[in-house]
């Protein structure tokens, strides 16, 4: 079994195009789209090679055409690229990311994996740092081998009871400071966390090409240079930091 595990693709098509692993099975842990330039194309790599995949909070935004107010950040990204994201899918594809679970529980090889976008708890929504105490209620009575979540973008592996917590960082959108695209293997009992480099400035002109406002294709591109928001742009009570809420991640 060698499960390729991405997540927060976010309408980087160029980065999601270097991912390529051999695998029996894609697992998509959501945020195909917003923020990057190539919605419809990532939505449909989804379609056809993710045997599982559930909704991310932008996902669901995006198919139910979610307006978010601000000012700064990410919450600022968000409100300029959410009318480009819902215009460039197709009616068909903005159904399939409405019809997206929030959840979804799956056996394979003999383990039991289940697959949120942020935490079984809160599972659009809710972030989720790589601390045992965070995570030992929300695992509480789930039984699983694995959990496979995103929405930090900041990958991560934390062993808590029997439980495996896997999250491979984000394809399209890193804020680690490390730009390269992140995703992970599941092989076996073997996890490995990976990075590959993109041709970044392809998603960068690709960008231009899409968006219209010039505040946000610069923090894009610094975004996508950097593999962070840098400090610049970050002004206070915008959803800029590590805090909840339908319009960060
Ligand atoms: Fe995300």
């Amino acid at each position: 079994m060698r499960l390729l595990v991405v997540a927060d693709i976010h309408g980087n098509r160029a980065a999601l195009d270097t991912v390529r692993e051999p695998h029996d099975a894609c697992v998509c842990a959501g945020d195909i789209v917003d923020y990057g330039p190539e919605p419809a194309a990532c939505v449909e790599w989804v379609r056809a090679n993710a045997a599982y995949c559930v909704r991310g909070n932008h996902d669901h935004g995006a198919a139910q055409n979610v307006e978010i107010p601000g000012t700064g950040g990410f919450r600022y990204l968000t409100s300029v690229t959410r009318p480009h994201s819902v215009a460039a899918l197709a009616p068909d594809q903005r159904r399939y990311l409405a019809d997206l679970p929030t959840s979804r529980l799956f056996t394979r090889a003999g383990k039991r994996f289940l697959v949120v976008h942020a935490t079984p708890r809160d599972p659009m929504d809710e972030y989720a740092p790589a601390e045992e105490n965070f995570w030992r209620p929300r695992l509480a009575g789930l039984n699983v081998d694995y959990v496979i979540a995103g929405h930090t973008h900041q990958p991560y592996t934390l062993r808590v009871g029997g439980t495996l917590v896997v999250n491979p960082g984000s394809v399209g959108l890193s804020r680690d400071g490390d730009p390269r695209a992140a995703y992970a293997i599941i092989d076996g009992d073997e996890v490995q966390l990976k990075r590959v480099e993109y041709p970044i400035e392809d998603t960068i002109r690709a960008v231009e090409a899409a968006t219209a406002d010039a505040t946000a294709r610069q923090m894009l591109a610094d975004i996508f240079r950097t593999g962070g928001m840098p400090t610049r742009w970050l002004r206070p009570g915008n959803g800029n930091g590590n805090g909840n809420g339908n319009g960060a991640h």
